[in-house]
């Protein structure tokens, strides 16, 4: 079973993430769990906080469906404002324009520790922007109105509300 998303707004997702010391081996099964659960959830991207492990890890979708680790990931450089539609594993079924950035340049390092520079731009640099933010703990939804983001808090918390009944009732009852 691949580790469950958390959910937004939570604790864990609004903490700026450590970044990791110790490379090689000992990301392998924290980056496997991700994958398990970025590939579950049909995700293009995703952030080791979303599975509530505090560690700036993050794996990042290419256009042709692989992926590639960052781990403690920065920003350079970002020019270009644009607004773009974009979602959350940890906020489900909420689609938001959103203020980005058409291009940017990142620093990252692999699981190695190799260090590595990209500049990126449309999709890969959205994706880029989306999971670093995860990591210095803000979840797209920070960058919406106060509305919205209200009428979203209010919907997550209804959904949590609906799934933590639906777990109780699974629980004591026989189903088909
Ligand atoms: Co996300």
């Amino acid at each position: 079973m691949p580790k469950p998303i958390v959910i937004w707004p939570d604790k864990v997702l609004s903490t700026r993430t450590r970044r990791v010391a110790a490379f090689g081996a000992a990301l392998d099964p924290l980056l496997e769990e991700m994958m398990e659960s970025v590939r579950a959830a049909e995700g293009i991207g995703i952030a080791a906080n979303q599975i509530g492990v505090p560690l700036a890890v993050a794996w990042v979708g290419r256009e042709d469906g692989t992926f590639f680790e960052i781990v403690n990931p920065s920003v350079l450089e970002k020019s270009e404002p644009v607004s773009l539609e974009e979602g959350c594993l940890s906020v489900p079924h909420e689609w938001e324009q959103t203020p980005r950035f058409g291009k940017v340049r990142v620093r990252y390092q692999d699981r190695t520790g190799a260090e590595h520079e990209l500049s990126a731009e449309g999709r890969l640099a959205h994706v880029l922007q989306h999971e670093i933010d995860h990591l210095e703990g803000t979840t797209f939804v920070e960058h919406l109105s106060q509305l919205k983001r209200g009428l979203i808090r209010k919907r997550m918390q209804k959904l949590q509300k609906d799934r933590s009944t639906e777990h109780v009732h699974g629980d004591d009852c026989d189903h088909d």
